[in-house]
């Protein structure tokens, strides 16, 4: 065969009819032919928030990232909005003190969250609001779900979401975002929000989020690690991949406006598998562990920082995300009108 394919013409040395390299050979062909092309508006910046004023506290293991009170997050949403910044993505560092097993402090219309959001909706209307919906910040045991005899039971942690998105809903969230992974949870969302006449209110499901190491450097920012034991009896097997579209199948049968893969970059094959079955718009998120590897290995001297950030943003989005969360986004959004 190989002498075969030696003989046929465009094989011989000599006259190449078909030669890839014609489409790369200037910078101009390059960036006309380029198919994949990262924009502002396909990010969402996750923050972290505190109470107090005044406050930037560097996370250590996320180099570049603060924990920010918020009259310093309305600052660099002021900057951010300026070069496109259409979403951010809000979570809280609660303290210790408001902690309890059945996260009651989520449901406090005067917490941190509500006045963030009713804060930012008042100062920037346009932006879109995301919240997290998950027990994790707010619960003493660090789990998603509440914990009963060392177990994390689903339908109890039902109405403990739907509670906590209502909330949300009510202080101005646009999209509530449920990382929970309990069954059920997005009916369960959707009818509560329903109910109480927040039928615009859009939910964004983390349809398939992995119980990842990634997700390490998160939680030294809201010093929210579990207690006991690890998430794996809800989040999904990082080994499995026809798994995720038995929950994208429930999710928008119950009601998704859309659906996320979590992590991104270890998992950009089930980014593509859901996007091809997804009839809602897909998002990505580019975890904790996924920019602080990068971050390290810049300050090591092993990749240039912005090559490889730009890299990893593009490979995401040529997997098929819609929506990119990412810790980069306000470098990503600077150098975009830079
Ligand atoms: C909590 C939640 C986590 C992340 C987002 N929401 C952590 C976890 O599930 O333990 C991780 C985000 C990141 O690592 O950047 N429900």
């Amino acid at each position: 065969l190989i002498k075969r394919l030696r003989h046929t013409l465009y094989m011989t040395p000599d006259y190449l009819v078909r030669r890839p390299r014609r489409n790369r050979r200037s910078a101009g062909l390059r960036d006309m032919l380029q198919e994949t092309i990262l924009h502002p508006s396909d990010f969402v910046w996750p923050v972290f928030i505190k109470e107090g004023t005044g406050i930037r506290e560097p996370i250590k293991s996320m180099p570049g990232v603060s924990r920010l009170s918020v009259d310093e997050l309305v600052k660099d949403v002021a900057t951010l909005r300026t070069l496109g910044l259409k979403a951010i993505a809000i979570f809280p560092v609660i303290e210790d003190s408001l902690k309890d097993s059945n996260a009651t402090e989520a449901f406090n219309h005067d917490g941190l969250v509500p006045r963030a959001l009713k804060t930012l909706k008042d100062q920037f209307p346009e932006l879109v609001l995301i919240t997290d919906v998950a027990m994790d910040p707010y619960s003493s045991d660090g789990h998603d779900g509440i914990v009963e005899n060392g177990k994390i039971v689903n339908d109890a942690s039902l109405d403990v979401l739907a509670h906590m998105a209502l909330v949300q809903a009510e202080a101005g969230a646009d999209v509530v975002a449920p990382s929970d992974m309990m069954d059920g949870r997005v009916a369960h969302i959707r009818g509560a929000l329903d109910e109480g006449s927040y039928t615009d209110t859009a939910i964004l499901s983390y349809t398939a989020k992995y119980a990842s190491c990634y997700y390490g450097p998160f939680r030294e920012a809201l010093d929210s690690a579990p207690k006991f034991g690890d998430k794996k009896t809800y989040q999904m097997n990082p080994a499995n991949s026809r798994e995720a579209l038995t929950e994208l199948e429930l999710d928008l049968v119950e009601g998704a406006d859309m659906v996320m893969v979590k992590p991104a970059l270890a998992y950009l094959d089930i980014i593509s598998l859901i996007k091809k079955e997804s009839t809602v718009p897909v998002a990505a998120y580019q975890v904790s562990g996924e920019y602080a590897q990068l971050l390290l290995a810049a300050e090591a001297g092993l990749l240039d920082l912005k090559t490889a950030r730009d890299e990893s943003l593009t490979a995401i989005k040529r997997a098929g995300s819609d929506l990119i969360f990412s810790y980069f986004t306000p470098d990503a959004l600077k150098d975009f009108n830079a």
